[in-house]
């Protein structure tokens, strides 16, 4: 059966956010089961399938694009569908992943990083897709080498999983610096929650720079007029 019917075909509507999916799947039965820097994985009530959710990824169609374009090599997870929600969040349904041992991760990464054979095809995807994200995304990170992204699928397959996002260092840095180019080079629709990502990794920012950064952005969107 297609997970996605367990959802509706179609969800979620694109005019909803990150909060109200959210709601919506624990409200369904979903369970938390993993929290990132960009985002929170919810797992199913029959423990097959995974929600990713970030409020803010601009990187997030770009991975999904991998995860299409390399699905024949099996070494990316399965994806049931993508969509972007309201304000510029973004909602991934894929297949469930177990972690890996860090070994066998750091192996992956680097057959990945050497384009071994046995990986050739999957790093041209990866290549080409992150070049054009590069290409089109103002603020875009690099490959993330992060051994917590190398996981194990139901069916024993060794994947690579959220391969990049945007460069969130000199992004934030950048908002507390010049938050008018931020507001000039991605549209408000596209960045309405981006102080609100979770930060599990490397911490989350104090309240204070969260409401400076917040304040900082409104007032540039302000100038602007928009
Ligand atoms: N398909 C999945 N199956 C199980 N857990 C997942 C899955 N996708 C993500 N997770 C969990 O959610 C966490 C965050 O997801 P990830 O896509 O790595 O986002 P981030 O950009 O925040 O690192 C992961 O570290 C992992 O624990
Ligand atoms: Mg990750």
């Amino acid at each position: 059966m297609d997970p996605r019917l367990r959802l509706g075909p179609g969800y979620p509507r694109p005019d909803l956010d990150h909060r109200q999916v959210e709601q919506e799947l624990l409200a369904a039965g979903w369970t938390r089961c993993g929290i990132g820097d960009w985002a929170i994985a919810l797992l199913s009530p029959d423990g097959t399938t995974v929600a990713r959710i970030s409020p803010f990824d601009p990187a997030g169609p770009y991975v999904a694009a991998v995860y299409r374009e390399a699905s024949h090599t099996r070494q990316v997870p399965q994806l049931f569908a993508h969509q972007r929600l309201t304000g510029g969040g973004d909602f991934q349904l894929m297949e469930r992943l177990e972690p890996v041992h860090e070994d066998e991760a750091a192996a992956f990464h680097d057959a990945i990083a050497a384009r071994a054979p046995e990986v050739a095809d999957l790093v041209d995807v990866v290549r080409r897709v992150h070049g054009k994200a590069q290409s089109e995304l103002p603020w875009c990170g690099p490959l993330d080498d992060n051994p917590d992204n190398v996981m194990r699928t139901a069916d024993g397959r060794l994947v690579i999983a959220d391969l990049f996002s945007a460069d969130g260092p000199k992004l934030y840095a950048t908002v507390v610096s010049d938050p008018d180019l931020v507001v000039a080079r991605i549209p408000e629709a596209e960045r309405r929650f981006m102080t609100e990502l979770p930060l599990a990794n490397t911490g989350s920012w104090e309240p204070a720079v969260r409401e400076s950064m917040r304040a900082g952005l409104a007032a540039a969107d302000a100038r602007s007029g928009g």
